[in-house]
């Protein structure tokens, strides 16, 4: 049996536990939080062996595979770091940590306790599944020839109401920022994923307070980054907007560009395009193989690999690249 523990039942530990329980050998052993009432919604809807009110508690009692953070954003450091050295493998929610600081101590911690560190980034899996794995095995055969520029949009049209002032999201002590400190790790980790470069040359960006007009709170966000391979990353963030919530992946090669995205909740298709044609047709992709259709899930795709002893796609590594970026991304924006 594969036993995981959750510290942090809220939002997104409740998505956790709903996908590691769809998992078949998967056991959630324990969960914690320091909210009684998030811990009595999580023990009504699954089954839950053990509950903690304390973490230290939790990671003292328990014999663990994987210990998942999904506390807000200012404790991830924190709590990842007792978790590795009280001797557990580690998924921590995003962003991986603050600041780079933090997220080095993250790594070095996991390191000097020989235990996995992993961080969350599921959109290829829980928005662009599977048109983004026969992308990406598209892009890696090079059948789109060198991929020199790739666009990424993330526009939502509402995340948070402007008179909600109790999220922690919106308190820059608690976030570390708004919208590009969210949603940046998930579509730069898309980009440096797909260009399968992590390697930032430079990162020239700007932030705004959007509709929100918190202080602090960058409620949109643009960018580019140009990467080691010379491949530039242009990236559109926002939490609000007067728009359809959207998101987009152009992909431009010197042989063929390919197209991802969709509407909200529509899903999402795959087109190419070539110089000089119309719009080739799904069948010139080629049919969708078993490499193009992974695990249905992050979660899915965390316990097969750990079993197997295989580098996920989830590693601290990349994660801190990603955070490396976000930071230049802000300092540029105050320029
Ligand atoms: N991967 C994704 O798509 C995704 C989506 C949403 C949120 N997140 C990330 O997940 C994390 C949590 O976000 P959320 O939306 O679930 O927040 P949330 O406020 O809904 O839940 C956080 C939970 O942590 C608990 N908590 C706070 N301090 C704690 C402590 N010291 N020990 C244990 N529990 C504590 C709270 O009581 C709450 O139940 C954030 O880092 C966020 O960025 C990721």
């Amino acid at each position: 049996m594969f036993k995981v523990g959750i510290v942090g039942v809220g939002y997104v530990g409740n998505i956790h536990l709903t996908k590691f329980s769809a998992i078949e050998g998967v056991e959630i052993t324990a969960i914690q939080d320091k909210d009684a009432k998030s811990i009595d919604h999580a023990k009504k809807n699954f089954d839950v062996k053990n509950t903690y009110r304390c973490h230290k508690h939790l990671l003292k009692n328990e014999v663990l595979d994987l210990v998942v953070i999904c506390v807000p954003n200012h404790l991830h450091a924190e709590l990842t770091i007792e978790a590795l050295e009280s001797g557990h493998n580690v998924l921590c929610e995003k962003p991986m940590a603050l600041n780079l600081k933090d997220a080095k101590s993250m790594i070095e911690a996991a390191d000097q306790n020989q235990k996995l560190l992993l961080a969350v980034n599921n959109f290829r899996w829980d928005y662009f599944n599977p048109s983004i794995f026969k992308l990406k095995n598209l892009i890696d055969s090079k059948w789109f020839g060198r991929i020199y520029h790739i666009k990424l949009q993330y526009l939502r049209n509402k995340t948070f109401s402007p008179d909600l002032y109790s999220r922690w999201n919106l308190d820059f002590e608690s976030s570390g920022g708004g919208a590009l400190i969210d949603l940046g790790p998930h579509i730069i980790d898309l980009g440096m994923w797909l260009a399968s470069d992590y390697s930032t040359l430079s990162v020239s960006g700007s932030v705004d307070a959007g509709l929100l007009k918190r202080e602090r709170i960058d409620d949109f966000a643009t960018g580019l980054i140009k990467l080691k391979s010379n491949c530039t990353l242009q990236i559109d963030l926002s939490w609000s907007g007067h728009s359809r919530s959207s998101w987009k992946i152009d992909v431009h090669g010197d042989k063929r560009s390919a197209s991802i995205g969709s509407v909200k909740d529509r899903n999402p298709g795959l087109k190419v395009f070539k110089w000089g044609k119309e719009e080739i047709d799904q069948e010139d992709i080629g049919a969708f193989t078993s490499s193009d259709l992974p695990e249905k899930s992050l979660q899915e795709h965390i316990v097969k690999t750990m079993m197997q002893g295989e580098e996920s796609l989830c590693t601290a590594k990349n994660a801190y690249s990603v955070l490396n970026t976000i930071t230049q991304w802000y300092e540029s924006s105050k320029d």
